[in-house]
Parts: structure tokens; sequence; C-alpha cells
């Protein structure tokens, strides 16, 4: 076995050493072990992907006459035919959108990275739900921003904190993940919406509306985007996704931006990699033209319906007493909280040596993690293995707590 001798240190940027070193983040490099149900990972069901259709799509896009076109470097705003079919898209969600106020990133991910980018400067104060989306927390600490956590309960962010912590920490934004929330699986109620949107407008505060999972709605009725509310709709960048409904490897997400944002933004993009896949937007763009989207999300809700209720059923027996779990209408996680003294992380371990596994909910915290929580993600796995992985879970619970 040859040993690489460590090289010189090298000289990395102060705002990467915090955000690096994590003691959970190891422990979920465990949780990809071969033989794991991992209920760990925001993973959409491979199965569900429409590899017909995409191969198909592909397949056209690098035809002779297309491929020219599809293998050329391209514009930095992104292919303007996926802007046109996102744009109608969303016009159909109730976000009316020109596709010129959109801008195709590399997952909305790097939307979240261009906007710190243009926006946080170090020292500059972000307000973030309480838990929060630990990546976008990431791309933020990058930026030398400095997370503000709001208190959330079951209906989401409290608009009235956010108001108080306006005027404690004058923050440059807002990040807000308001239906089906990562971790939580929660949904901002309506009111909630509405008075935040007027906090918006009274505070002039600008907000990031990031929205993978809406479509992922198995109940209720569907959720008002910010974007559209008077007060919010001119301060809101709202993000989305093609990962959650299409397939995560293509990498496609967008932002919608107020007109004035359009330009620094699409600067901060060329300077990051010029523009995202040619070949990747135009097959996109060429599989939306061609797929039953409503057809195709009608399938998902219906599988992931039904995994969802699975997992639900089974909580009650798996958790241990006392233990809280919500029931989102949506999405991909479960959010639970296990009783006093109980600590999810020193738990994990346990579970990891039963072959199953979780994220435990303290690294979504901004400041101080709730050492109880944790994240179940029912997406990935059919009933029949949800049902073995709570098995393992049972087992994992009941060593830990003797
Ligand atoms: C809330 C939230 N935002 C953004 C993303 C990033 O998704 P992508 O870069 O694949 O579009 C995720 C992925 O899990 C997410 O949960």
């Amino acid at each position: 076995m040859s040993v690489t001798p460590p090289g010189p240190e090298a000289p990395v940027a102060a705002r990467l050493r915090g955000v690096a070193s994590s003691p959970v983040r190891d422990l979920l490099a465990l949780t990809e072990k071969p033989g794991i149900l991992s209920f760990a990972g925001g993973l959409p069901a491979p199965e569900l992907f429409d590899h017909v259709g995409l191969s198909a799509a592909f397949q056209s896009v690098l035809e002779k006459g297309s491929a020219g076109r599809s293998l050329q470097y391209s514009t930095t705003e992104g292919d303007p035919e996926l802007r046109r079919r996102v744009a109608d898209r969303l016009g159909v969600r109730g976000l009316p959108t020109d596709p010129d106020d959109l801008l195709i990133t590399s997952g909305s991910q790097q939307a979240l990275t261009l906007i710190a980018t243009v926006f946080l400067e170090p020292g500059d104060r972000i307000l973030v739900e309480d838990p929060s989306y630990l990546a976008a927390l990431q791309a933020f600490q990058m930026s030398g921003a400095v997370p503000i956590p709001v208190p959330c309960d079951e209906d989401g962010i409290d608009p009235a904190a956010v108001e108080r912590l306006v005027a404690e920490h004058r923050p440059k934004l807002l990040y807000v993940v308001p239906t089906f929330h990562n971790p939580t699986g929660r949904t901002l109620s309506e009111a909630r919406r509405v008075e935040l949107a007027a906090v918006m407008e009274r505070t002039n505060l600008w907000a990031i509306e990031d929205d993978p999972y809406g479509e992922l709605r198995y109940a209720g009725e569907p959720s008002t985007p910010l974007a559209t509310i008077p007060g919010a709709a001119e301060r809101t960048l709202a993000l989305s996704t093609l990962s959650k409904v299409a397939a995560p490897g293509l990498r496609i997400g967008w932002v919608r931006c107020p007109p004035g944002l359009r330009r620094p933004l699409t600067i901060a993009k060329q300077a990051a990699d010029l523009h995202s896949s040619t070949i990747d937007q135009a097959a996109t763009a060429r599989w939306l033209a061609h797929v039953d989207l409503d057809a195709h999300l009608d399938r998902l809700r219906t599988v992931y319906g039904a995994r969802r209720d699975t997992m639900l059923e089974l909580l009650p027996g798996t958790l241990p007493e006392g233990s809280e779990f919500n029931r989102p209408d949506g999405g991909m996680f479960v959010w639970v909280r296990l009783p006093e003294g109980l600590d999810a992380t020193a738990i994990l371990p346990f579970a990891i040596e039963r072959h199953v596994a979780y994220v435990p909910g303290a690294p979504f915290y901004a400041t101080t993690p709730d050492p109880r929580t944790l994240r179940l993600s029912f997406t990935t796995h059919d009933p029949a293995e949800i049902r073995t992985g709570m098995e393992r879970l049972r087992e994992a619970f009941r060593h830990a707590t003797g």
C-alpha cells in the first residue's frame, strides 16, 4: 500500500475553514456504504427517471443539423428555448414569468452561489430559517456572510421575528424555502406569506425564495409563490430546479430575477462558468417539448405519496416513546424530534451498524443545534425497503435507549 507523504500546507482562504470541517460530514460518508438503506440523502427515486425520453432527447440534439449548436459555446443567460419552456411552466404554476427574467444555472445550488456573490460581502448578515438547507448555509458562509437564524414553527418562518431581526441585524437578504422545506418538510402558511410580504415591504428586505419541491405535492392546495405577493414580488429572487422532477444529473436550475439584477447575476455567472452545459440545456428543452410533464409528475406524486404514507404509518412503532414527527403534504422529508436526553448524532453509528441511515438535524442549524432532531427522506426507497429500514432503525433506537 502506498502512502502519499503530506505536501506543504496550501494557503487556503480563511472563509473555507469553518465550512469544511464537520464531524457529521464524516459520519454521512459512511451512510453511502453498500448495503445501507439510506434515508439520509434527498435523492429522487432513480427508477422514476424518464431515461427513455431523456435518451431520445439527447440523441436528437446530437443529430446532424443540431449537434453544431448543441456542442458549441453559448450565451450565459441560457438556451432560449429552455428559458421559454421553463417560463411557460412557471406561468402554469401561478408565477407568470418572461423568459428574459430567467438565468439558467448549473442546478439551483449555483443560483445560491451567484446571489451570494452579487449581494453578500464579508460580515454581511443574511436571515435564514432555523434550521435551514445546509448547502445554502455553506454558500452564504463562503461569501463571508453571517447567517442569522429566524425562529420557525409548524407554519414555517415567523414574520414578526423576521421584522425584529431586520431591525436588530440590518441583513442584506432573507433566505426561505417556503414549500416543503429542507430539512423540515414544513410549508409556510398562506397567511404568513402575506404577512412576510408586508414585512419585506415595510423594511425593504430582499428575499431568496427557493422552491425545488413545490411540484411534489401529495395533499392540499398549491401554495402562493412569495414572488407574486405585492411587497415581496419586487424584492424576491425565485429559484427552482429540474433536479427533483426530472433528474439532478442534468444540473438544470434557474433564478427568476427582478429586472435590475439580471445583469449583475449574468456577469457573476460568466465569471463562474461562462454558461451551463449547452448540450444538457438543449436536451432538456427537447425533453420538455416531448414529455407529458403533468403525467410524469402525477406518477412521481403517486409513488412518493405512497412512500410518505408508508413511512408515516411505521414511524410511531419505530421511534422511541415521546418522539415527535410531522406529516408533510409534499416534498421528500419528515422531520423528527427525539425525546429529551437523546442525541441523533450519537445514535447514528448504531443505525449504520444495522445498515440504515438518516441525517442528524444538528448541521442544519446556523448557530445553536437541537441535538434531538433528525431528517428522514422517504422518496428513494420503495415501501418494502422502507419497512425493512424502519425495522433496523427501531433496533438502533432500542439499543441506544437500553
Ligand atoms: C432547498 C434546496 N435548494 C437547492 C437545492 C439544490 O438543488 P440543485 O442544485 O440540484 O438544483 C436543494 C437540493 O437538495 C435543496 O434542497
